[in-house]
Protein backbone atom coordinates (compact mmCIF):
# COMPACT_ATOMS: atom_id res chain seq x y z
CA UNK A 1 0.00 0.00 0.00
CA UNK A 2 1.14 2.95 -1.20
CA UNK A 3 1.30 6.64 0.82
CA UNK A 4 -2.00 8.17 1.51
CA UNK A 5 -3.77 11.51 2.43
CA UNK A 6 -6.06 11.87 5.33
CA UNK A 7 -9.00 13.98 5.41
CA UNK A 8 -10.75 14.76 8.60
CA UNK A 9 -14.57 16.44 8.34
CA UNK A 10 -16.58 16.59 11.15
CA UNK A 11 -14.56 14.35 13.07
CA UNK A 12 -14.60 11.14 10.25
CA UNK A 13 -11.31 10.65 8.52
CA UNK A 14 -11.00 9.40 5.02
CA UNK A 15 -7.76 7.84 2.84
CA UNK A 16 -6.53 8.87 -0.13
CA UNK A 17 -4.17 7.56 -2.44
CA UNK A 18 -0.97 9.78 -2.98
CA UNK A 19 -0.25 8.77 -7.03
CA UNK A 20 3.76 9.57 -8.13
CA UNK A 21 4.21 10.25 -11.72
CA UNK A 22 7.46 9.66 -13.27
CA UNK A 23 8.65 13.18 -12.59
CA UNK A 24 6.88 15.91 -10.84
CA UNK A 25 4.35 16.87 -7.86
CA UNK A 26 2.61 13.97 -6.57
CA UNK A 27 -1.42 13.55 -7.21
CA UNK A 28 -3.71 13.10 -4.20
CA UNK A 29 -6.45 10.90 -6.22
CA UNK A 30 -9.95 12.44 -4.44
CA UNK A 31 -12.21 10.75 -6.67
CA UNK A 32 -14.37 9.39 -3.70
CA UNK A 33 -14.02 12.46 -1.57
CA UNK A 34 -17.52 13.61 -2.64
CA UNK A 35 -19.00 10.19 -2.27
CA UNK A 36 -17.23 9.89 1.18
CA UNK A 37 -17.15 13.16 2.76
CA UNK A 38 -19.96 15.43 0.82
CA UNK A 39 -17.74 17.41 0.46
CA UNK A 40 -16.19 19.05 -2.74
CA UNK A 41 -13.04 20.25 -3.26
CA UNK A 42 -12.24 24.23 -3.70
CA UNK A 43 -9.87 25.36 -6.59
CA UNK A 44 -10.75 27.85 -8.95
CA UNK A 45 -8.44 28.15 -11.91
CA UNK A 46 -7.33 24.66 -11.36
CA UNK A 47 -4.18 25.77 -9.46
CA UNK A 48 -3.68 23.10 -7.36
CA UNK A 49 -5.75 20.45 -9.36
CA UNK A 50 -4.45 17.94 -12.00
CA UNK A 51 -7.26 17.46 -14.52
CA UNK A 52 -6.17 14.09 -16.32
CA UNK A 53 -2.86 11.37 -16.78
CA UNK A 54 -0.85 12.48 -19.87
CA UNK A 55 2.13 11.12 -21.02
CA UNK A 56 2.64 13.80 -23.72
CA UNK A 57 4.14 17.11 -21.83
CA UNK A 58 5.85 17.96 -19.03
CA UNK A 59 6.53 21.16 -17.31
CA UNK A 60 9.02 22.03 -14.21
CA UNK A 61 7.93 25.73 -13.44
CA UNK A 62 10.86 25.61 -10.93
CA UNK A 63 13.42 24.89 -12.91
CA UNK A 64 12.48 26.44 -16.29
CA UNK A 65 11.99 23.02 -17.81
CA UNK A 66 10.23 21.96 -20.56
CA UNK A 67 9.38 18.37 -22.22
CA UNK A 68 7.92 16.93 -24.76
CA UNK A 69 7.62 13.05 -24.31
CA UNK A 70 10.95 13.52 -22.81
CA UNK A 71 12.80 15.40 -24.79
CA UNK A 72 14.03 19.07 -23.69
CA UNK A 73 12.26 22.03 -25.67
CA UNK A 74 15.28 23.68 -26.53
CA UNK A 75 17.03 20.45 -28.06
CA UNK A 76 13.61 20.12 -30.09
CA UNK A 77 14.08 23.58 -30.92
CA UNK A 78 17.87 23.36 -31.92
CA UNK A 79 17.94 19.71 -34.06
CA UNK A 80 14.30 19.19 -34.86
CA UNK A 81 11.31 20.13 -37.11
CA UNK A 82 7.89 20.82 -36.58
CA UNK A 83 6.94 18.34 -38.28
CA UNK A 84 9.14 16.01 -36.74
CA UNK A 85 8.04 17.21 -33.45
CA UNK A 86 4.16 16.87 -34.51
CA UNK A 87 5.10 13.10 -35.11
CA UNK A 88 6.72 13.04 -31.43
CA UNK A 89 3.42 14.72 -29.99
CA UNK A 90 1.03 12.44 -31.72
CA UNK A 91 2.85 9.05 -31.44
CA UNK A 92 5.38 8.94 -28.73
CA UNK A 93 8.27 8.63 -30.16
CA UNK A 94 10.52 10.52 -32.46
CA UNK A 95 10.46 9.47 -36.23
CA UNK A 96 12.75 6.97 -38.19
CA UNK A 97 13.65 8.80 -41.84
CA UNK A 98 10.45 6.68 -43.43
CA UNK A 99 7.90 7.68 -40.72
CA UNK A 100 8.34 11.09 -41.04
CA UNK A 101 8.87 11.24 -44.75
CA UNK A 102 5.13 9.55 -44.56
CA UNK A 103 3.92 11.59 -42.16
CA UNK A 104 5.04 14.70 -44.13
CA UNK A 105 3.66 13.27 -47.26
CA UNK A 106 0.18 12.58 -45.49
CA UNK A 107 0.27 16.08 -43.64
CA UNK A 108 1.07 17.69 -47.09
CA UNK A 109 -1.81 16.11 -49.19
CA UNK A 110 -4.24 17.13 -46.56
CA UNK A 111 -3.21 20.61 -46.79
CA UNK A 112 -6.05 22.15 -49.36
CA UNK A 113 -9.46 23.28 -48.10
CA UNK A 114 -12.90 22.66 -49.41
CA UNK A 115 -13.06 24.91 -52.53
CA UNK A 116 -16.83 25.89 -50.46
CA UNK A 117 -14.59 27.70 -47.69
CA UNK A 118 -13.77 30.32 -49.79
CA UNK A 119 -17.22 31.50 -50.24
CA UNK A 120 -17.43 31.67 -46.05
CA UNK A 121 -14.07 33.63 -46.11
CA UNK A 122 -16.71 36.28 -47.98
CA UNK A 123 -19.60 36.50 -45.54
CA UNK A 124 -16.61 38.53 -43.15
CA UNK A 125 -15.91 41.91 -43.62
CA UNK A 126 -12.53 42.27 -44.71
CA UNK A 127 -11.35 44.20 -41.55
CA UNK A 128 -12.58 40.98 -39.32
CA UNK A 129 -10.16 40.30 -37.20
CA UNK A 130 -7.98 36.98 -38.33
CA UNK A 131 -8.84 35.17 -34.99
CA UNK A 132 -12.74 35.85 -35.65
CA UNK A 133 -12.03 34.47 -38.64
CA UNK A 134 -10.25 31.14 -37.11
CA UNK A 135 -12.73 29.99 -34.87
CA UNK A 136 -15.22 30.50 -37.30
CA UNK A 137 -14.02 28.75 -40.45
CA UNK A 138 -12.07 25.79 -37.92
CA UNK A 139 -15.53 25.25 -36.71
CA UNK A 140 -17.83 25.17 -40.02
CA UNK A 141 -15.19 21.70 -40.89
CA UNK A 142 -16.72 19.63 -39.68
CA UNK A 143 -20.13 20.76 -42.13
CA UNK A 144 -17.34 19.28 -44.77
CA UNK A 145 -15.78 15.87 -43.04
CA UNK A 146 -18.41 14.33 -41.90
CA UNK A 147 -16.48 11.11 -42.77
CA UNK A 148 -13.56 12.09 -39.96
CA UNK A 149 -15.92 13.02 -37.43
CA UNK A 150 -16.52 9.54 -35.79
CA UNK A 151 -14.64 9.58 -32.56
CA UNK A 152 -14.93 6.39 -31.35
CA UNK A 153 -12.97 4.89 -34.68
CA UNK A 154 -9.25 5.79 -34.36
CA UNK A 155 -8.96 5.78 -37.87
CA UNK A 156 -10.88 8.78 -38.30
CA UNK A 157 -9.74 10.52 -35.60
CA UNK A 158 -6.38 9.85 -36.93
CA UNK A 159 -7.18 11.09 -40.34
CA UNK A 160 -9.19 13.90 -38.78
CA UNK A 161 -6.50 15.00 -36.90
CA UNK A 162 -3.97 15.11 -39.93
CA UNK A 163 -6.56 17.34 -41.80
CA UNK A 164 -6.56 19.71 -38.69
CA UNK A 165 -2.53 19.63 -38.65
CA UNK A 166 -2.41 20.56 -42.46
CA UNK A 167 -5.31 22.47 -43.06
CA UNK A 168 -4.35 25.18 -40.00
CA UNK A 169 -1.56 26.80 -42.34
CA UNK A 170 -4.12 27.26 -45.03
CA UNK A 171 -6.51 29.05 -43.12
CA UNK A 172 -4.61 31.23 -41.60
CA UNK A 173 -3.06 32.42 -44.67
CA UNK A 174 -6.40 32.87 -46.38
CA UNK A 175 -7.51 35.10 -43.39
CA UNK A 176 -4.37 36.89 -43.42
CA UNK A 177 -4.87 37.24 -47.37
CA UNK A 178 -8.45 37.92 -46.78
CA UNK A 179 -7.73 40.99 -44.71
CA UNK A 180 -5.51 42.69 -46.93
CA UNK A 181 -7.61 42.26 -49.84
CA UNK A 182 -5.13 40.02 -52.05
CA UNK A 183 -6.28 36.55 -54.17
CA UNK A 184 -5.60 33.24 -51.78
CA UNK A 185 -3.11 31.22 -53.19
CA UNK A 186 -3.66 27.17 -53.39
CA UNK A 187 -0.81 25.27 -50.83
CA UNK A 188 2.15 23.59 -52.83
CA UNK A 189 3.17 19.77 -52.25
CA UNK A 190 6.72 20.31 -53.20
CA UNK A 191 7.42 23.27 -50.01
CA UNK A 192 7.59 21.98 -46.21
CA UNK A 193 5.14 22.82 -43.76
CA UNK A 194 6.70 26.00 -43.28
CA UNK A 195 7.32 27.47 -46.43
CA UNK A 196 4.14 26.32 -48.18
CA UNK A 197 2.53 28.41 -45.16
CA UNK A 198 5.27 31.58 -45.53
CA UNK A 199 4.36 30.89 -49.49
CA UNK A 200 0.66 31.10 -49.02
CA UNK A 201 0.89 34.09 -46.84
CA UNK A 202 3.07 36.93 -48.59
CA UNK A 203 3.18 35.00 -52.17
CA UNK A 204 1.39 37.07 -54.79
CA UNK A 205 0.10 35.13 -58.20
CA UNK A 206 1.88 38.15 -60.20
CA UNK A 207 5.38 36.20 -59.38
CA UNK A 208 7.01 33.31 -58.43
CA UNK A 209 7.60 33.36 -54.02
CA UNK A 210 10.99 32.44 -53.15
CA UNK A 211 11.08 31.10 -49.36
CA UNK A 212 13.62 32.23 -47.31
CA UNK A 213 15.30 29.88 -45.30
CA UNK A 214 16.72 31.97 -42.72
CA UNK A 215 12.53 33.40 -42.32
CA UNK A 216 11.58 29.69 -43.01
CA UNK A 217 14.06 28.00 -39.87
CA UNK A 218 12.94 31.11 -37.31
CA UNK A 219 9.53 30.16 -38.58
CA UNK A 220 9.54 26.26 -37.84
CA UNK A 221 11.37 27.00 -34.55
CA UNK A 222 8.40 29.32 -33.65
CA UNK A 223 5.95 26.87 -34.23
CA UNK A 224 7.95 24.31 -32.48
CA UNK A 225 8.07 26.54 -29.58
CA UNK A 226 4.44 26.78 -29.28
CA UNK A 227 2.91 22.79 -29.98
CA UNK A 228 2.16 22.15 -26.84
CA UNK A 229 2.26 23.00 -22.82
CA UNK A 230 0.62 20.57 -20.42
CA UNK A 231 -3.08 21.41 -19.66
CA UNK A 232 -3.13 25.39 -19.88
CA UNK A 233 -6.41 27.04 -20.76
CA UNK A 234 -6.67 26.31 -24.08
CA UNK A 235 -5.56 22.61 -23.81
CA UNK A 236 -7.94 21.61 -21.54
CA UNK A 237 -11.12 23.69 -23.09
CA UNK A 238 -10.29 21.24 -26.10
CA UNK A 239 -9.89 18.20 -23.90
CA UNK A 240 -13.57 19.30 -21.85
CA UNK A 241 -14.73 20.07 -24.91
CA UNK A 242 -13.70 16.74 -26.19
CA UNK A 243 -15.14 14.81 -22.92
CA UNK A 244 -18.92 15.76 -24.17
CA UNK A 245 -18.47 14.06 -27.31
CA UNK A 246 -17.65 16.56 -29.34
CA UNK A 247 -16.63 16.45 -32.83
CA UNK A 248 -12.71 17.25 -33.21
CA UNK A 249 -13.13 20.43 -35.47
CA UNK A 250 -15.89 21.69 -33.10
CA UNK A 251 -13.12 21.12 -29.80
CA UNK A 252 -10.63 22.57 -31.69
CA UNK A 253 -12.70 25.71 -32.51
CA UNK A 254 -13.30 25.85 -28.91
CA UNK A 255 -9.66 25.67 -28.02
CA UNK A 256 -8.95 28.66 -30.66
CA UNK A 257 -11.74 31.21 -28.78
CA UNK A 258 -9.93 30.38 -25.49
CA UNK A 259 -6.77 31.40 -26.41
CA UNK A 260 -7.47 34.52 -28.08
CA UNK A 261 -7.79 36.13 -24.38
CA UNK A 262 -4.80 38.09 -24.29
CA UNK A 263 -4.01 36.43 -20.40
CA UNK A 264 -3.15 33.30 -22.73
CA UNK A 265 -2.49 33.57 -26.41
CA UNK A 266 -3.45 36.80 -26.98
CA UNK A 267 -0.61 37.83 -24.93
CA UNK A 268 1.73 37.84 -28.15
CA UNK A 269 -0.24 40.36 -30.39
CA UNK A 270 -0.66 42.52 -26.36
CA UNK A 271 2.88 42.19 -25.75
CA UNK A 272 4.01 44.16 -29.10
CA UNK A 273 1.31 46.70 -28.61
CA UNK A 274 2.78 47.45 -25.12
CA UNK A 275 6.53 47.48 -26.62
CA UNK A 276 5.03 49.91 -29.33
CA UNK A 277 3.02 52.27 -26.56
CA UNK A 278 5.76 52.41 -24.40
CA UNK A 279 7.97 53.43 -27.57
CA UNK A 280 11.26 54.07 -25.61
CA UNK A 281 13.10 52.87 -22.78
CA UNK A 282 12.86 56.14 -20.83
CA UNK A 283 8.73 55.19 -20.33
CA UNK A 284 9.61 52.26 -19.16
CA UNK A 285 9.50 52.94 -15.33
CA UNK A 286 6.28 54.46 -16.17
CA UNK A 287 5.00 50.96 -17.13
CA UNK A 288 6.81 49.50 -14.77
CA UNK A 289 4.98 51.82 -11.78
CA UNK A 290 1.42 50.88 -13.52
CA UNK A 291 2.18 47.07 -13.26
CA UNK A 292 3.08 47.20 -9.76
CA UNK A 293 -0.43 49.43 -8.94
CA UNK A 294 -2.98 47.24 -7.73
CA UNK A 295 -5.28 49.73 -8.33
CA UNK A 296 -4.45 49.58 -12.24
CA UNK A 297 -5.73 46.33 -14.18
CA UNK A 298 -2.77 47.00 -16.32
CA UNK A 299 0.43 44.13 -16.68
CA UNK A 300 3.30 44.07 -18.51
CA UNK A 301 1.98 41.60 -20.99
CA UNK A 302 4.29 38.75 -21.60
CA UNK A 303 5.67 38.30 -18.36
CA UNK A 304 4.40 36.15 -15.77
CA UNK A 305 2.88 32.15 -15.90
CA UNK A 306 1.15 29.92 -13.99
CA UNK A 307 3.51 27.40 -13.63
CA UNK A 308 6.98 28.90 -14.84
CA UNK A 309 8.16 30.68 -11.75
CA UNK A 310 11.78 30.88 -13.47
CA UNK A 311 12.71 31.71 -17.37
CA UNK A 312 10.04 29.83 -19.71
CA UNK A 313 12.75 28.14 -21.80
CA UNK A 314 10.92 29.14 -24.56
CA UNK A 315 11.43 32.77 -24.17
CA UNK A 316 14.85 32.16 -23.66
CA UNK A 317 15.04 30.61 -27.27
CA UNK A 318 13.27 33.31 -29.01
CA UNK A 319 15.35 36.02 -27.46
CA UNK A 320 18.39 34.90 -29.36
CA UNK A 321 16.23 33.84 -32.07
CA UNK A 322 15.00 37.77 -32.44
CA UNK A 323 18.40 39.10 -32.37
CA UNK A 324 19.58 36.26 -35.05
CA UNK A 325 16.69 37.05 -37.65
CA UNK A 326 16.57 40.72 -37.04
CA UNK A 327 21.08 40.95 -37.75
CA UNK A 328 19.74 38.79 -40.42
CA UNK A 329 17.18 41.03 -42.10
CA UNK A 330 18.94 43.35 -41.54
CA UNK A 331 16.48 45.04 -39.21
CA UNK A 332 16.97 47.32 -36.35
CA UNK A 333 13.45 47.39 -34.29
CA UNK A 334 13.89 49.65 -31.37
CA UNK A 335 10.70 47.79 -30.20
CA UNK A 336 13.43 45.01 -29.31
CA UNK A 337 16.46 47.26 -27.41
CA UNK A 338 12.98 48.83 -25.29
CA UNK A 339 12.07 44.77 -24.93
CA UNK A 340 15.72 43.69 -23.72
CA UNK A 341 15.90 47.26 -21.30
CA UNK A 342 12.47 46.06 -19.85
CA UNK A 343 13.33 42.69 -19.41
CA UNK A 344 16.40 44.33 -17.36
CA UNK A 345 14.93 46.66 -15.65
CA UNK A 346 11.57 44.45 -14.45
CA UNK A 347 14.55 41.35 -13.25
CA UNK A 348 15.98 43.77 -10.85
CA UNK A 349 12.57 44.86 -9.07
CA UNK A 350 11.68 43.23 -6.20
CA UNK A 351 8.35 43.41 -7.41
CA UNK A 352 8.92 41.02 -10.37
CA UNK A 353 11.62 39.07 -8.05
CA UNK A 354 8.85 38.63 -5.31
CA UNK A 355 6.16 37.44 -7.74
CA UNK A 356 8.89 35.49 -9.74
CA UNK A 357 7.40 37.09 -12.51
CA UNK A 358 9.91 36.65 -15.65
CA UNK A 359 9.44 36.75 -19.63
CA UNK A 360 7.05 34.56 -21.05
CA UNK A 361 6.36 32.86 -24.51
CA UNK A 362 5.33 35.82 -25.75
CA UNK A 363 7.35 38.50 -24.82
CA UNK A 364 9.91 37.90 -27.43
CA UNK A 365 7.44 35.89 -30.18
CA UNK A 366 6.11 39.02 -31.72
CA UNK A 367 9.29 40.83 -32.31
CA UNK A 368 10.35 38.21 -34.75
CA UNK A 369 7.18 38.36 -36.39
CA UNK A 370 7.23 41.28 -36.76
CA UNK A 371 10.45 41.39 -38.33
CA UNK A 372 9.24 38.81 -40.82
CA UNK A 373 6.29 40.86 -42.15
CA UNK A 374 3.09 39.54 -40.03
CA UNK A 375 0.84 42.18 -38.82
CA UNK A 376 0.20 42.08 -34.67
CA UNK A 377 -3.06 40.77 -35.64
CA UNK A 378 -2.11 37.90 -36.80
CA UNK A 379 0.19 36.84 -33.52
CA UNK A 380 -2.67 34.47 -31.79
CA UNK A 381 -3.17 32.82 -35.27
CA UNK A 382 0.48 32.10 -35.65
CA UNK A 383 0.20 30.51 -31.95
CA UNK A 384 -3.27 28.31 -33.01
CA UNK A 385 -1.40 27.63 -35.67
CA UNK A 386 1.32 25.29 -33.94
CA UNK A 387 -0.59 24.38 -30.99
CA UNK A 388 -3.58 22.68 -32.90
CA UNK A 389 -0.81 19.46 -32.73
CA UNK A 390 -0.90 19.83 -29.36
CA UNK A 391 -4.20 20.20 -28.97
CA UNK A 392 -5.04 17.13 -31.33
CA UNK A 393 -2.23 15.00 -29.48
CA UNK A 394 -4.08 16.09 -25.87
CA UNK A 395 -7.43 15.34 -27.44
CA UNK A 396 -6.87 11.79 -28.84
CA UNK A 397 -5.19 10.93 -25.07
CA UNK A 398 -8.15 11.96 -23.67
CA UNK A 399 -10.51 10.30 -25.98
CA UNK A 400 -8.09 6.82 -25.83
CA UNK A 401 -8.30 7.17 -22.20
CA UNK A 402 -10.32 4.38 -20.49
CA UNK A 403 -11.29 5.70 -17.28
CA UNK A 404 -11.75 8.71 -19.15
CA UNK A 405 -15.71 10.52 -18.68
CA UNK A 406 -17.37 13.94 -19.43
CA UNK A 407 -16.36 17.14 -17.56
CA UNK A 408 -18.56 18.52 -14.94
CA UNK A 409 -17.18 20.16 -11.81
CA UNK A 410 -19.28 21.07 -9.29
CA UNK A 411 -19.35 24.34 -7.38
CA UNK A 412 -19.21 26.43 -3.36
CA UNK A 413 -23.00 27.73 -4.15
CA UNK A 414 -23.07 31.61 -2.38
CA UNK A 415 -26.94 32.18 -3.58
CA UNK A 416 -30.25 32.82 -2.27
CA UNK A 417 -31.31 29.87 -0.20
CA UNK A 418 -34.59 28.54 -1.69
CA UNK A 419 -37.57 30.83 -1.47
CA UNK A 420 -40.87 30.91 -3.13
CA UNK A 421 -42.61 33.31 -6.07
CA UNK A 422 -43.91 36.53 -5.67
CA UNK A 423 -46.55 37.99 -7.82
CA UNK A 424 -45.26 41.13 -9.43
CA UNK A 425 -48.04 43.58 -7.86
CA UNK A 426 -46.69 42.69 -4.63
CA UNK A 427 -42.93 42.37 -4.89
C1 LIG B 1 0.53 31.79 -22.19
O1 LIG B 1 -0.71 28.08 -19.16
C2 LIG B 1 0.13 28.08 -20.13
O2 LIG B 1 0.93 27.17 -20.27
C3 LIG B 1 0.00 29.24 -21.10
C4 LIG B 1 1.05 29.33 -22.19
C5 LIG B 1 0.96 28.18 -23.15
O3 LIG B 1 1.97 27.89 -23.82
O4 LIG B 1 -0.16 27.63 -23.31
O5 LIG B 1 2.34 29.35 -21.62
C6 LIG B 1 0.86 30.61 -23.03
O6 LIG B 1 -0.63 32.04 -21.99
C7 LIG B 1 1.63 32.57 -21.52
C8 LIG B 1 1.09 33.71 -20.59
C9 LIG B 1 0.72 34.90 -21.50
N1 LIG B 1 -0.01 35.93 -20.71
C10 LIG B 1 0.56 37.13 -20.43
O7 LIG B 1 1.73 37.42 -20.70
C11 LIG B 1 -0.40 38.11 -19.77
C12 LIG B 1 0.31 38.77 -18.57
N2 LIG B 1 0.50 37.72 -17.52
C13 LIG B 1 -0.51 37.63 -16.51
O8 LIG B 1 -1.81 37.95 -16.87
C14 LIG B 1 -0.31 36.42 -15.60
O9 LIG B 1 1.01 36.34 -15.28
C15 LIG B 1 -0.78 35.06 -16.08
C16 LIG B 1 -2.20 35.07 -16.49
C17 LIG B 1 0.07 34.59 -17.20
C18 LIG B 1 -0.62 34.09 -14.91
O10 LIG B 1 -1.48 34.49 -13.93
P1 LIG B 1 -1.68 33.66 -12.56
O11 LIG B 1 -0.88 32.41 -12.55
O12 LIG B 1 -3.13 33.54 -12.30
O13 LIG B 1 -0.96 34.56 -11.55
P2 LIG B 1 -1.65 35.77 -10.86
O14 LIG B 1 -2.48 36.50 -11.87
O15 LIG B 1 -2.30 35.29 -9.62
O16 LIG B 1 -0.39 36.69 -10.53
C19 LIG B 1 0.35 36.46 -9.34
C20 LIG B 1 0.73 37.84 -8.89
C21 LIG B 1 -0.47 38.79 -8.79
O17 LIG B 1 -0.18 39.73 -7.79
P3 LIG B 1 -0.91 39.49 -6.33
O18 LIG B 1 -2.41 39.46 -6.59
O19 LIG B 1 -0.37 38.15 -5.84
O20 LIG B 1 -0.47 40.66 -5.50
O21 LIG B 1 1.63 38.45 -9.85
C22 LIG B 1 1.02 39.60 -10.42
C23 LIG B 1 -0.47 39.53 -10.10
O22 LIG B 1 -1.01 40.84 -9.99
N3 LIG B 1 1.26 39.52 -11.85
C24 LIG B 1 1.65 40.53 -12.62
C25 LIG B 1 1.79 39.98 -13.90
N4 LIG B 1 1.48 38.68 -13.88
C26 LIG B 1 1.13 38.40 -12.61
N5 LIG B 1 1.89 41.83 -12.35
C27 LIG B 1 2.28 42.58 -13.41
N6 LIG B 1 2.46 42.14 -14.66
C28 LIG B 1 2.21 40.84 -14.95
N7 LIG B 1 2.37 40.40 -16.19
Amino acid sequence: MGESAKVEIGGKGTDYAVRSGTVGPDVIDIRKLYANTGAFTFDPGFTSTASCESEITYIDGDQGILLHRGYPIDQLAEHSSFMEVSYLLLNGELPSKSELETFTHTISRHTMVHEQLTTFYRGFRRDAHPMAIMCGVVGALSAFYHDSTDIADPHQRMVASHRLIAKMPTIAAMAYKYSIGQPFLYPRNDLSYTGNFLRMTFGVPAEEYVVDPVIEDAMDKIFILHADHEQNASTSTVRLAGSSGANPFACIAAGIACLWGPAHGGANEAALNMLREIGTPDRIPEYIARAKNKDDPFRLMGFGHRVYKNFDPRAKVLSKAASDVLDRLGISDPVLDTARELERIALSDPYFIDKKLYPNVDFYSGVILSAIGFPTTMFTVLFALARTVGWVAQWNEMISDPEQKIGRPRQLYTGAAQRDYVAVDKR
